[in-house]
């Protein structure tokens, strides 16, 4: 008989790989179902965007059919119920990032919106000719180029913190690069080219002890991890619905209150306002002063389903299962002779970077396509990155809640005929 400790560390060790139904989630997804070039699909592109659940797509037909009109401009039936689901779907995001109040919460087109809309408001009104924003190495395009474009206008410095060569960000570096001259920093939390997870509270703390106010790009974390901005004590977060199985062309930018009420607007138009008259105009207070013109009401309120998707299944549940599948992941391709992984940091998610000697890419992803199977070949808007490493461009498998060992091993065999056919 097997003594009870052993029989809990079994139990747990397979409730960690099965800690949810994953063949009912995968029904939940009917793109999960479809097959490319005769083959059945297996989707390992989720960094980029992720299949949608039924209950997302409802939400957005169920809108569209039974309540649709426009929101907070009504007295009628309609825009009553719309502008009730659309402010339901604010504090449904609200509950998910852990924020404090639903005024905190302005809905954008997408993480980058976001990123553009603090770059605009908060940067413009604050970051002055001689001051300086920090970055870091492993950003996305979207939290470089705002940051470069506001400090190309005021005479501002952009500043990197570097990162090493297994793909994390050197602390000790990024500490000495904050100092008096520092207005804002801007990191990503995990890296969407090397699945780093950066230490983002820590990162916090430096930065705040020198009364640097902080933007955590979280786009690529709230699929994959529970997030608690009041823990994380971030002054500003942003992330995308389309990568968290919500719809595109929507997503929100979390701000601390007094931040976001001490900003100018974004854009002027519709909603966005107090008062006008030709001579003044006097704007509303947060959320709606960065919500200038008709929102995208479904957008919100599909996204808000997708909220209630991870949170049904848990976050909790879904990191400890996607991190047995990034192990496994990690563990069977680099076992591939002539396979290199790009980016071995300690602490990383849902992301497999990697390049096959003599074989670009790009051509590895197209053989892999002809195998039914989407990855991402190229420099994943992260080109800083590349450059580090000395590679133009990457294979990237990107893992969501709803991937399989069994297709990891189809990755594994469709890598084995990419090597085949360069052979
Ligand atoms: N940012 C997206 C990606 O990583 C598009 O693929």
């Amino acid at each position: 008989m097997p003594e009870l400790d052993e029989v809990k560390q079994a139990e747990s060790a397979s409730a960690a790989e099965h800690p949810f139904a994953i063949e009912k989630v995968r029904q939940d997804f009917p793109a999960l179902s479809l097959s490319v070039h005769g083959k059945p699909l297996v989707y390992l592109d989720n960094a980029a965007s992720t299949q949608k659940p039924l209950s997302v797509l409802d939400a957005a037909d169920r809108c569209y059919r039974e309540y649709y009109s426009n929101v907070h401009r009504g007295v009628h039936h309609l825009s009553q119920k719309a502008t009730d689901a659309y402010e339901e779907a604010r504090c449904k995001v609200q509950g998910f990032l852990g924020a404090a109040r639903s005024e905190e919460i302005v809905f954008v087109r997408g993480a980058t919106e976001g990123i553009n809309l603090v770059a605009s408001t908060f940067g413009r009104s604050r970051v002055k000719a001689g001051d300086e924003v920090l970055i870091t190495e492993m950003e996305h395009h979207s939290n470089i180029v705002p940051w470069q474009m506001l400090c190309g206008d005021v005479g501002a410095t952009l500043r990197v913190a570097p990162i090493d060569d297994r793909g994390e960000v050197i602390l000790e570096e990024y500490e000495k690069l904050i100092n008096e001259r520092t207005r804002l920093v801007a990191m990503v939390y995990i890296s969407n080219a090397l699945g780093t997870i950066n230490p983002v509270a820590r990162m916090i703390e430096m930065a705040h002890a020198r009364d640097v106010p902080v933007l955590v790009d979280g786009v690529q974390a709230v699929p994959h991890k529970a997030v608690d901005v009041q823990a994380l004590n971030c002054d500003f977060f942003v992330f995308s619905g389309h990568k968290m199985f919500g719809p595109t062309g929507i997503g929100a930018l979390y701000g601390k209150l007094d931040l976001l009420t001490s900003m100018p607007p974004y854009q002027g138009g519709g909603e966005m306002i107090r008062s006008v008259t030709f001579a003044k105009t006097d704007y509303a207070d947060p959320p709606a002063r960065f919500e200038a013109g008709t929102p995208n009401i479904v957008g919100a309120i599909a996204m808000g389903a997708a909220v209630d998707y991870l949170q049904g299944i848990g976050l909790q549940a879904i990191c400890w299962y996607e991190s047995g599948l990034l192990d496994y992941a990690t563990e069977v391709l680099s076992a591939v002779p002539g396979v290199r992984l790009v980016g071995t940091p300690t602490h990383r998610a849902s992301v497999v970077s990697f390049v096959i000697d003599g074989v670009h890419p790009h051509d590895a992803g197209t053989i892999l396509d002809r195998e039914g199977i989407a990855v991402r070949a190229g420099h994943h808007c992260a080109q800083p990155v590349m450059d580090h490493f000395g590679v133009p461009a990457t294979v990237r498998a990107s893992l969501a809640l709803y991937n399989t060992r069994q297709e990891i091993d189809r990755l594994v065999s469709g890598v084995a005929k990419v090597k085949e056919i360069f052979s």
